[in-house]
């Protein structure tokens, strides 16, 4: 009797730990795979359109490229420009040859990683954001 009793505290015991472990696992595996995703999506960038860059990005006192020259954008102001402009760098201009595409947006990015990195130049920047000076080769 005495043992049959100790055997199945112990039986019960055992299925405790075994249900806790295979949580505790569950748990970790999840809480991985969420960590993952959610990185990812950080790391990841964000696309923009031709339009949204060049209207939010580019245009008017209230436009990023305006607040990062003033000194007034927030990190996380900078870091979406510079995103807008890596998303630029990757259109295709209808007019105007790809060469001169890629080096008019190398140079815009190349302005604005300082910024994000906490040390940009304004005078930099507004040379490589002179929007006639792209316009009149890529802008139809
Ligand atoms: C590196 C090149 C480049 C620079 C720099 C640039 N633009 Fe543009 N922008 C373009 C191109 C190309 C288009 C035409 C987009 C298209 O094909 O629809 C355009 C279009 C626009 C449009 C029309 C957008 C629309 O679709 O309605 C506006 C507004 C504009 N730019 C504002 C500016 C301003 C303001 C600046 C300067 C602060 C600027 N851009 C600098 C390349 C540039």
């Amino acid at each position: 009797m005495a043992t049959n009793f100790f055997l199945a505290k112990w039986l019960k015991f055992w299925q405790e730990i075994t249900l806790m472990k295979f949580f505790r696992s569950t748990i970790i595996i999840s809480a991985f795979a969420f960590a993952t995703s959610f990185a990812s999506s950080l790391v990841m960038a964000k696309d923009y359109e031709m339009e949204d860059i060049m209207k939010k990005g580019m245009k008017g006192d209230t436009s990023l490229l305006a607040k990062v020259q003033g000194g007034t954008a927030t990190d996380e102001e900078k870091k979406t420009l510079l995103a807008m402009f890596v998303s630029l760098a990757a259109f295709t201009p209808e007019k105007g040859d790809q060469d001169s595409w890629k080096t008019k947006t190398t140079a815009l990015k190349d302005a604005m990683q300082p910024f994000v990195d906490g040390k940009g130049d304004v005078a930099a920047l507004k040379k490589a954001s002179n929007c006639k000076a792209c316009h009149s080769v890529h802008k139809e």
